[in-house]
């Protein structure tokens, strides 16, 4: 069965193609990242008609690496949500007419579960059960993942996510969106004793995170710098972020398998790209006898192959998970 997959829930358009047999196919993405840097954020509107250009072209491009036409899709995945909704509507309509021009099943995927499915798209996948970190832009969740659709969620962010924080901060240290890569960049040659950042929530007795705090603490670090904040100042403030999230991130992750008993970890969302917080968990992990997966370089920030996948997954494990029912809806939140 070779399942369609589209993303367009944010800034990313990505499309893909899975067989259930062969694998990934394979996989075309074009980033908005260059329209939105002006605007130091994503601007809605912009994004949802960079999809609508984007999308026919990157199908056409999946296709033809695929080598096959649309005629060999057998049903079409694409993200319902969470995301902005002009955005989602465009990777919705795409699946939904062409679902019912080739006569294929279609069904919406949630975002989170593809993130969360992501690593099991590499060569060394997980077995389930595992706890799943989620760490996005919009979401820092840890799940417990018994197998495809069974996910109990464990704790989640109170506030802001860690990718937020490395966003906010990084506006605030004035430099570009998205934040995230540029911060742990500058972190690298941060001094770590400069700025010690608070760690919210580490000693709290739940599975639960809050972030915002943090932005506050790098506001005040700048102001304090006034006019001296250049880029030294800069990089040990970073160092300070960094630090402080990889910090909570790591210590929950523990409480979490602790919790479980479990001894597989999988890190799924845009900040598992961070390399401090990687260096950090797979320390932990031979300290502590656990193991850690981490998605595709490529499959840790917004794609289509996960959403493939994840229908894929869903098509494999629930029969009628996919209708031939063409009314498209999107969930936002
Ligand atoms: O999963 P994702 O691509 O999109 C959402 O679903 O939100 O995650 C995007 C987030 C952004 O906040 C970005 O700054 C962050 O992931 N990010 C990183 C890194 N690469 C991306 N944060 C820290 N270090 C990175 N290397
Ligand atoms: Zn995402």
């Amino acid at each position: 069965m070779i399942v369609l997959g589209i993303e367009t829930s944010c800034d990313e358009t990505g499309v893909a193609l899975y067989d259930t047999e062969k694998g990934l196919l394979s996989h075309t993405l074009y980033s908005q990242i260059a329209l939105h840097a002006e605007y130091g954020g994503v601007v809605p509107e912009l994004a949802s008609r960079d999809h609508i250009r984007r999308i026919i072209p990157l199908l056409e491009q999946a296709l033809d690496n695929a080598g096959i036409t649309r005629s060999a899709i057998d049903a079409i995945a694409y993200t319902k949500g969470p995301g902005l909704a002009g955005a989602l509507l465009v990777g919705a309509s795409v699946a939904c007419s062409l679902g019912m021009a080739l006569g294929v099943p279609v069904m919406g995927i949630h975002h989170l579960e593809g993130h969360l499915l992501s690593p099991l798209l590499s060569s060394d996948p997980p077995e389930f059960p595992f706890i799943a970190l989620l760490v996005s832009g919009g979401h820092t969740q840890l799940m417990r993942i018994d197998g495809v659709g069974r996910y109990t969620l464990l704790g989640e962010t109170l506030d802001d996510a860690a990718g937020e924080a490395f966003d906010k901060s990084a506006k605030l240290l004035g430099l570009s969106y998205p934040g995230g890569p540029e911060v742990s960049l500058l972190a690298e040659t941060g001094n770590a004793e400069k700025y010690r950042l608070p760690r919210p929530m580490l000693h709290s007795k739940d599975l639960n995170f809050s972030f915002s705090g943090l932005k506050t603490a790098v506001l005040t670090a700048v102001k304090d710098c006034g006019e001296s904040l250049d880029m030294r100042e800069k990089q040990d403030i970073a160092r300070g972020l960094v630090d402080a999230i990889v910090d909570v991130l790591v210590a929950k992750c523990l409480s979490a398998l602790k919790e479980t008993g479990f001894n597989r970890l999988v890190i799924a969302g845009g900040v598992g790209a961070n390399r401090q917080l990687r260096t950090a968990l797979n320390d932990m992990a031979r300290k502590k006898r656990f193991r850690v997966y981490y998605p595709e370089m490529e499959f840790c920030t917004d794609n289509g192959a996960m959403i493939a996948f994840a229908g894929a997954m869903r098509l494999l494990n629930e029969p009628g998970a996919a209708e031939k029912a063409y009314g498209f809806t999107v969930r936002p939140r």
